[in-house]
C-alpha cells in the first residue's frame, strides 16, 4: 500500500510512541501489586508518548498546529493544518494492564480530517486512512460490516463513570434501548479503537457522549473511509463541538440515531436527572 509522505510520518510517530507504551505496559503489570499502584507511572508514560509523537511530527511539519490531550493546543505558522493527538487512548485499560489502548493521530486540513492513524502497540494492529483513499488494517483494506438487522448486530458504547461526569439517566435509557434492540452491547474503554473496530467490521455500530476531538479525529476518518457513517448524536456534523459520536454502516447508523432519539425522550420524561461526579 503506497501512503503519502505525511501519513508515513504519522505512522512512524505512532510506532515510536507505541513501542514506549508497550515497554511501559510491562512495568505497569509489576506495579499492580504495589500499594502505590501504577498511576504516577502511567501519567508519565502518557506524557512521554505525547512528547515523542510531537517531536516526530514537528521534525517533518514544523509549521503545523498541534492539539494534544496532554499538552493542549499550539497554533502553527500554517493555520490550515493541525495534528490532533491522543498519545494514549484507553488510559484506564493501560493502568490495569489490559492490552486494549492506542496512539491516535489525526491530521486536519481547513477543518476537515484528511489522514488518521490508530495504533494498538499491544497487538501491533495499525489502522490508517487518508481521505478518498480508503482505510486499512496492516495494509489490508477495510470495509464496515454489511449487517442490516439490529438483532444480529453488536454495538459498542462509552458511558459516564466516576471522575468523568455525564447524564446517568440518559445513559441508562440509551443502554436499555441498545439491550432491547441489539444482539450484543460492549464497552471496551478506548474510543479510538471502538471507531477503528467499526471500520474493520468487528463492531456494527458505536456511540459515545462527552468525548474530546482527540478521541474521535483519526477514528472518524477510518469509519468514513471504510464506507461507514459518523455523526453527532443528532445526526449532524458537530462531533467535535458537541463531543459525541455515532458510527456504523448506513442502516446501523440510522437505526442507532433513532434509538438514541427515543431514549432521549424517555430520559427527559424522568424528572430530576442524576449525574456522575465530574
Ligand atoms: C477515554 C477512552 C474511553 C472513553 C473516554 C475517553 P482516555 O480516553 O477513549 O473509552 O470512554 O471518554 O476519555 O482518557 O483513555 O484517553
Ligand atoms: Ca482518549
Ligand atoms: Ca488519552
Amino acid at each position: 500500500m503506497l501512503h503519502s509522505a505525511i501519513l508515513n510520518v504519522m505512522i512512524r510517530a505512532a510506532h515510536r510512541a507505541g513501542r514506549g507504551l508497550k515497554r511501559d505496559l510491562g512495568e505497569v503489570e509489576h506495579l499492580q501489586v504495589s500499594l502505590k499502584g501504577p498511576r504516577n507511572f502511567v501519567t508519565a508514560a502518557d506524557r512521554k508518548a505525547e512528547a515523542i509523537v510531537r517531536e516526530e511530527l514537528a521534525k517533518a511539519r514544523p509549521d503545523y498546529g498541534f492539539l494534544g490531550e496532554e499538552g493542549g493546543a499550539h497554533t502553527g505558522a500554517d493555520q490550515t493544518h493541525r495534528f490532533i493527538v491522543d498519545p494514549l487512548d484507553g488510559t484506564t485499560n493501560f493502568l490495569h494492564g489490559i492490552p486494549h489502548f492506542a496512539v491516535s493521530i489525526g491530521l486536519e486540513r481547513a477543518g476537515v480530517i484528511v489522514a488518521g492513524v490508530v495504533y494498538n502497540p499491544a497487538n501491533d494492529e495499525l489502522f490508517v486512512a487518508e481521505r478518498g483513499k480508503g482505510a486499512f488494517l496492516n495494509d489490508k483494506r477495510l470495509r464496515v460490516a454489511a449487517r442490516a438487522r439490529m438483532a444480529e448486530a453488536i454495538v459498542a458504547c462509552g458511558m459516564p463513570h466516576y471522575g468523568r461526569g455525564g447524564d446517568l439517566a440518559l445513559a441508562r435509557a440509551e443502554i436499555a434501548g441498545a439491550q432491547r434492540e441489539f444482539a450484543g452491547l460492549r464497552r471496551y474503554g478506548a474510543a479510538a479503537l471502538d471507531l477503528a473496530w467499526v471500520a474493520a467490521g468487528r463492531l456494527d455500530a458505536y456511540w459515545e457522549r462527552d468525548l474530546s476531538p482527540w478521541d474521535m479525529a483519526a477514528g472518524s476518518l477510518l469509519v468514513r473511509e471504510a464506507g461507514g457513517f459518523v455523526s453527532d448524536c443528532d445526526g449532524g456534523e458537530d462531533m467535535f463541538k458537541k463531543g459525541q459520536i455515532v458510527a456504523g454502516n448506513d442502516t446501523m447508523h440510522r437505526e442507532l440515531l433513532r434509538l438514541l432519539n427515543e431514549a432521549g425522550k424517555e430520559a427527559s420524561k424522568a424528572a430530576g436527572r442524576e449525574t456522575v461526579k465530574p
